[in-house]
């Protein structure tokens, strides 16, 4: 096996070393807001400057301390949504907005201004009962509804907004001492990290300094919340206490440590808020790295005597206040309102999308290993499905089927007659899968590598070579998909005229994506790497992996002249890869635990928009017993994306070797799959046209049932089945909640 400097994180080990990946003490962007947000400078709006447009009403505010103005832009959205903006006025160069997730231009609803005294201004969109009232000084918005404060923005006083600055060097010391934001001590330049930061043997030289962003938002009433994958966590988003943030920072984590809060291969930064009567949502459109704080204030009970009336109606209610922080980029926030769990599915996919309808074929059972050693093996595979009476639609094959690890070839040992193997599937209308992981192998004589380097498709480093990276391939570079000529080029590569020996039954498998790079710190790109635009890779780390799916979906609907659907696996996200195909959980664990956990963690990526998501059936890393096998396989068959996968060194499992009975109740598994395929393909196309999830938490079905908010053991797929899998050994009964029971 070759592991090509991967040695850090053998593969032979289960679980992560949690010391190759940082937590937040060692992020400077984390330590910076905290020790600026104790000092407790505040902002204050300049309504003298509101200006009211077409699309949007803006105004200025201004730090306390540093004076520079940010500008404010509020706009109010078709279907009860408020985005705010908040930049620099006139940044020394233009920050960072994502592009290419908002599926079009947001149509607008104009503002108006509903009442204005010299210290506030109240905006509606003229529609609904909703409110925003903008406080001048200190800043904060309030978003009222029936009289109510449901959200407010701000009141934590946690806007943070780090102006961007000219180098150090290049300043006279004069300038220095006159700017009261910037410590230039040697000593506190390297702990808060403003132009250089250490994190084991890696530096990280920022040629843009500090570029920080921050902001917190209060939910009045709110103590259920819910999104920001990817974590290996419980469905409901858990206080965070001191230093332990949610993070949003896409990584190769093998064997990832489950009740976990480190960053994982993919990121939404989107949150739910669910109370009785209200759903709440907030999309934080910001594709760096990004941390996330919860903190929920019980409700307080005092009794009349001690606060008198007034003060007593105040303090019951709880409220959970979330700060949000990014290391660079602007704010750009939309506030979905609901006020239904569905209003808010609405509204998240009227700007992201909704769940591409996948092919039929690919809701079916998925026989995946690493590796199906050549087409000897594929067929023996494919023969057993047969003799043991056990349906399946498609046969992966990962990394070795390629001539040493270049995508879009074939070994030719191995498979020396890819069409002849798809022609023996075909002829049972089964499919393949191929692995297309995005570095390239460095070597003039592979034809990809040799054009991409032509056309000077690679990510750059920062000194403007072909930036170098160590994956399976051994030394690689790694394609630009954030260019949008990369990406057409990428796609042209999946004709079935270019990648020679694939056919219209051949789909494709995204991995690597977040991405890994074996010897980059914390075992990805170093974030001075340089894309398209000569934008920085900490700009839009989180976004790579979206952009290769999204090339990928392209190029199989383009060899198909536009008549098919694609399939297309990733295992990095953003918000919107749900346009592109299906999202899995990656390298799992083959322990109870883990298949306990994937329910949570598919409850929560289906909430955001990911309908098309499953776990390793079985769990990829390890030797699952026979009895966690077959609970794994009763419970993928009723997870959407159903997939069973398994580590190399891993003995093998096809679902006939662990004796009679096994085989049976597993083949029983798959079959109950099949049996309720016509469901499962209403439910994708409910999701693709109305923007409902499939895998249902109960809150969602049932919204006004307070017991069903925590719940995570079990869920609803689509609204007419409740699942609840077993997820212990040797169980032989399991309590059932039974929600629906509520007499209303
Ligand atoms: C990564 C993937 C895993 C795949 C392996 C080899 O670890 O997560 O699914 O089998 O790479 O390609």
């Amino acid at each position: 096996m070759e592991t090509d400097g991967k040695e850090e994180i053998s593969v032979e080990d289960e679980a992560v070393d949690k010391d190759i990946f940082k937590d937040c003490s060692n992020i400077a962007f984390y330590r910076r807001q905290k020790q600026q947000l104790s000092k407790k400078s505040t902002y204050q709006a300049l309504l003298d400057s509101v200006t009211v447009g077409k699309d949007s009403t803006n105004f200025q505010i201004i730090n306390e301390a540093t004076k520079v103005p940010l500008l404010t832009e509020v706009y109010s959205i078709e279907g009860n949504i408020f985005r705010f903006k908040i930049n620099e006025e006139s940044p020394l160069k233009p920050r960072y907005e994502v592009p290419d997730v908002l599926t079009s231009k947001p149509n607008t609803v104009r503002l108006i201004s509903c009442s204005r005294d010299i210290g506030s201004l109240e905006l509606t969109n003229g529609k609904g009962d909703l409110k925003c009232h903008i406080t001048a000084n200190p800043f904060k918005v309030d978003l009222v509804s029936e009289e109510e404060v449901v959200m407010s923005i701000n009141s934590l006083g946690q806007l943070y907004f780090e102006h961007l600055q000219i180098p150090l060097k290049e300043r006279a010391t004069k300038e220095n001492e006159e700017d009261a934001s910037v410590d230039t001590s040697q000593q506190n330049q390297e702990d808060m990290g403003l132009w250089e930061e250490k994190f084991g043997k890696y530096v990280d030289v920022k040629v843009n300094g500090p570029a920080s962003i921050g902001l917190d938002f209060s939910l009045n009433g709110f103590e259920y919340l819910y999104g920001l994958p990817q974590h290996a966590e419980s469905h409901q988003l858990k206080n965070t206490g001191d230093g332990e943030a949610y993070r949003l920072y896409n990584l190769d984590v093998y064997g990832y440590k489950i009740n976990d809060k480190m960053g994982i291969y993919g990121s939404v930064p989107y949150l739910l808020a669910h109370k009785l009567g209200r759903t709440l949502g907030i999309f934080w459109l910001n594709s760096s790295e990004t941390l996330v704080e919860i903190n929920t204030e019980p409700a307080v009970k005092y009794t009349l005597t001690q606060m008198g009336t007034v003060a007593a109606k105040q303090k019951v209610t709880s409220r959970t206040n979330v700060h949000w922080m990014s290391e660079s980029g602007i704010i750009d926030v939309f506030l979905l309102t609901g006020p239904t769990p569905s209003d808010v599915f609405k509204q998240y996919s009227s700007l992201t999308g909704t769940q591409a309808m996948p092919p039929l074929f690919s809701l079916g059972y998925h026989q995946c290993r690493w590796n199906y050693e050549d087409e000897h093996d594929v067929k023996a595979v494919d023969a057993g499905f047969d003799k043991h009476d056990i349906p399946y639609d498609v046969i992966w094959l990962d990394i070795e089927h390629t001539e040493g690890k270049r995508y879009f070839t074939w070994d030719k040992k191995r498979f020396p007659n890819p069409k002849r193997m798809q022609e023996l599937l075909q002829n049972k209308k089964r499919k393949l899968v191929v692995i297309s992981d995005p570095h390239i192998k460095i070597d003039p004589d592979y034809s990809v590598y040799a054009k991409a380097k032509e056309q000077g498709f690679f990510v750059k480093n920062h000194e403007g070579g072909d930036f170098e990276g160590v994956c399976w391939p051994g030394l690689s570079s790694y394609l630009d998909f954030t260019n949008p000529k990369v990406r057409e080029w990428y796609s042209g590569l999946f004709a079935f005229s270019v990648y020679e020996g694939s056919t219209d039954i051949l789909y494709i498998w995204n991995d690597m994506n977040e991405p890994s790079v074996f010897r980059g710190p914390e075992l990805t790109m170093h974030k001075n790497a340089i894309h398209h635009g000569n934008w920085e890779h900490r700009e839009l780390h989180n976004i790579y992996g979206f952009y290769q799916q999204m090339a990928t979906a392209e190029g199989l609907i383009q060899r198909s002249k536009g008549k098919e659907r694609p399939f297309v696996l990733t295992r990095s996200f953003f918000a919107g890869s749900q346009k592109y195909g299906a999202v899995w959980t990656g390298d799992n664990i083959a322990e109870w635990s883990y298949l306990k956990i994937s329910i949570p963690m598919l409850l929560t990526l289906s909430i955001t928009g990911i309908s098309f998501c499953g776990a390793d059936v079985g769990g990829f890393i390890g030797n699952p017993e026979a009895e966690l096998l077959v609970r794994w396989y009763q419970a993928g068959a009723y997870q959407p994306f159903f997939r069973s996968h398994a580590t190399m060194n891993t003995k093998r499992r096809e679902p006939w070797l662990f004796g009679e009975e096994n085989t049976r109740l597993i083949r029983q598994a798959i079959r109950e799959r099949y049996a309720l395929l016509p469901y499962w393909y209403s439910l994708f196309y409910r999701a693709h046209v109305t923007s409902e999830p499939i895998m249902r938490p109960l809150w969602v079905e049932f919204p006004d049932e307070l017991q069903t908010f925590g719940v995570e053991d079990e869920y609803m797929l689509g609204s007419a089945l409740l699942v609840h899998p077993v997820t212990e050994p040797k169980a032989t009964v399991v309590d059932v909640f039974l929600p629906g029971s509520n007499e209303s």
